[in-house]
């Protein structure tokens, strides 16, 4: 977490960093800072979110050319002004700012406390840019060379922007384990966590990788690895539009997400999805068919709705692929020394394709011999370059920290890989295939008629604003939902929500049941209808209140639920797709209902860079 901007050419560097620290706060918004180069060196930060800081730097008129910026998510100690970035080191010499954790810090910061190194804050930044500063001076070094030993010794994940005063032409990044993206532009380069704050100088960026050091000036960029080697920088184009990251009118970018909806899926289909010749196109499988064909199992790693995502998936490979699948926490995963090898496939899903735990999983399934094929949104993201091969899921840039249009662009992809392989492997006949096809082909119209029932959502929120619990529950490819249901609510509305397969509510869950708690049953027609029809009635003569997302038509729920939200007809395995919205919608308005920010919910980020 923690988003990171720099600025380096001929522009006024406070405004564009300022700005690009707003895209960035979606990777941590408690607290903030800018530091420029004009004259000397002069930082700027404060707790509170960037807004603040902007409010409170009103009237500095820089004009500085360079400088650099942070907005943080607090790991090593509290959010404060003393706490936020950019840190200085001991001698003023050096400014940083850095997104990760350096986790051998307290050792290090002993050995510069014994050299009489004083700390103002409880950062383990402030120990790396004095520990850069002690090798410097030690060794008679220049930055670039005591940055290369220094973060030799360093353990953990880093990127990392250093200014250094007598030195205003020339920014120094480095990279291990947290992503940075270069603008390349005419005259001028601009540095970030993702391409959001670039994206309006320049579509041309380079995707630094681990164990690069990047010297920056307003016309030169160079790339050495570690060792000293330079290293050709490969410089891609951006295929992103501002419009994709601004909120278009909507209130929040949740909402703007939730309704993006139908054109993510559509992106999601585009290219893949061929009605006319019945066929898939999925090149990142197609090239490795026989790696999935054969498989002896998948494993799937992923965190948060990701994970949920790849439970989904858990259901559809073994029901049209016939092989068995493993869903895994990325960081339990990591840290168990799991059986793997070759023959596994390990399929990682992540919106942001840097999440550490996934990112770290994947490597040491890597070096153990799986395959790996990531199912990623951001496009050049750490993890869809550690992949062995993969699928996009092309949803845009998500900006809200709960994840929506995300979640159900991955369902998107999982669901044509698991028709993919198993037409492949011929654990699905053709008609059933064909028949698949034609429903995901309909799913961005449904996914646009259940969000135009966003009004009776709404109703049903107002209703239920005011709950201090809720019980979210669901069986089969509902399941997963129910547990989605249940994390959007908490992290949107900050109300305690629990996600249950519906059946297991007899062994524990039944027991809060009164008539104050709200249980939403996901129940749209499938085979497990009668019985959650049972489950129902459970909570019912309990006194329970119950909202039910349900098929259109379907009379008999609406006739014991005290509200129904209805999806249209689909088939089981695609149902997840239509039955999260109202959750989803659900989540939004009674966040908004509380006076919360939706877009920003108190202790989380969108992006976990951090263990
Ligand atoms: C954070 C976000 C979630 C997201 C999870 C995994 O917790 O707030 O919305 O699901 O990370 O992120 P990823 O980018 O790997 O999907």
């Amino acid at each position: 977490m923690c988003g990171i901007v720099a600025y380096i050419g001929s522009r006024p560097a406070f405004p564009v960093i300022l700005k690009g620290l707003k895209r960035l706060e979606y990777r941590g918004y408690d607290s903030s800072g800018i530091a420029l180069f004009g004259e000397e060196v002069a930082c700027f930060k404060r707790k509170g979110r960037v807004a603040e800081l902007e409010a409170w730097t009103e009237s500095v008129t820089a004009t500085a050319h360079v400088g650099i910026g942070h907005t943080r998510w607090a790991t090593h100690g509290e959010p404060s002004d003393a706490n936020a970035h950019p840190h200085t080191s001991n001698s003023g010499r050096l400014t940083l700012v850095h997104n990760g954790i350096i986790e051998n810090y307290a050792s290090l910061k002993q050995e510069l406390i014994a050299k009489g190194y004083t700390f103002k804050s409880e950062t383990d930044t402030e120990v790396l840019v004095n520990f850069i500063e002690e090798i410097q001076q030690k060794n008679e070094s220049t930055l670039e060379e005591a940055m290369r030993i220094a973060l030799k010794r360093v353990v953990g994940a880093y990127v990392i922007i250093v200014m250094e005063e007598g030195f205003p032409e020339r920014l120094i990044a480095a990279r291990k384990g947290s992503p940075l993206v270069i603008g390349v532009g005419e005259g001028e380069h601009f540095l970030a966590s993702d391409a959001s704050p670039i994206i309006e100088y320049t579509k041309r960026v380079i995707y630094v990788n681990d164990y690069e050091l990047a010297i920056i000036s307003k016309d030169e960029i160079i790339l050495k690895n570690l060792g000293n080697e330079p290293i050709t920088p490969y410089i891609q184009q951006l295929d992103m539009e501002l419009a994709q990251i601004e909120k278009g009118g909507y209130d929040h970018f949740m909402l703007k997400e939730i309704f993006d909806q139908p054109a993510s899926l559509t992106d999601c289909l585009r290219g893949r999805l061929d009605m006319e010749n019945l066929s898939l196109t999925l090149k990142g499988v197609e090239d490795h068919l026989s790696v999935f064909t054969q498989a002896k199992r998948i494993v799937i790693v992923a965190c948060g709705t990701s994970w949920h995502a790849g439970l989904v998936a858990e259901y559809m490979i073994e029901t049209l692929c016939r092989i068995p699948v493993e869903v895994e926490y990325a960081s339990e995963f990591r840290y168990r020394n799991p059986v793997i090898g070759p023959g596994d496939v390990i399929i990682a899903i992540s919106q942001s394709g840097e999440t550490a735990d996934t990112l770290v999983a994947i490597e040491r399934a890597k070096e153990q011999g799986a395959f790996i094929f990531g199912v990623v949104n951001a496009v050049g993201s750490s993890i869809a370059r550690l992949s062995h091969s993969g699928a996009y899921t092309h949803a845009g840039p998500e900006i809200g920290v709960a994840s929506t249009k995300a979640f159900t662009a991955q369902l998107t992809v999982l669901a044509m890989m698991a028709m993919k392989i198993g037409k492949e492997k011929g654990t699905l006949s053709s008609d059933e295939y064909n028949r698949y096809l034609a429903e995901l082909a309909q799913i961005p119209a449904k996914v646009e008629k259940t969000l135009a029932t966003h009004e009776q959502v709404k109703a049903v929120a107002a209703y239920y604003a005011e709950a201090r619990d809720f019980l979210f529950l669901g069986r089969g490819y509902n399941f997963p939902v129910a547990l989605e249901g249940a994390l959007k609510l908490k992290e949107i509305s900050y109300i305690h929500a629990e996600g249950y397969p519906a059946a297991e509510m007899k062994h524990g869950p039944i027991a809060l049941v009164d008539e104050n708690l709200p249980v939403l049953f996901i129940a749209t027609q499938d085979a497990y209808y009668e019985k959650i029809v049972s489950n129902i009635q459970e909570i019912k003569a309990r006194k329970g209140k119950v909202i039910a997302v349900v098929t259109e038509g379907d009379t008999l729920i609406s006739s014991m639920a005290d509200h129904v939200l209805e999806v249209p007809a689909v088939d089981e395995l695609l149902a997840p797709l239509l039955s999260v919205l109202p959750t989803q919608l659900l989540s939004y308005y009674i966040g908004v209902l509380r006076g919360l920010d939706v877009d920003k919910p108190r202790n989380l980020a969108k992006s976990v860079t951090v263990e």
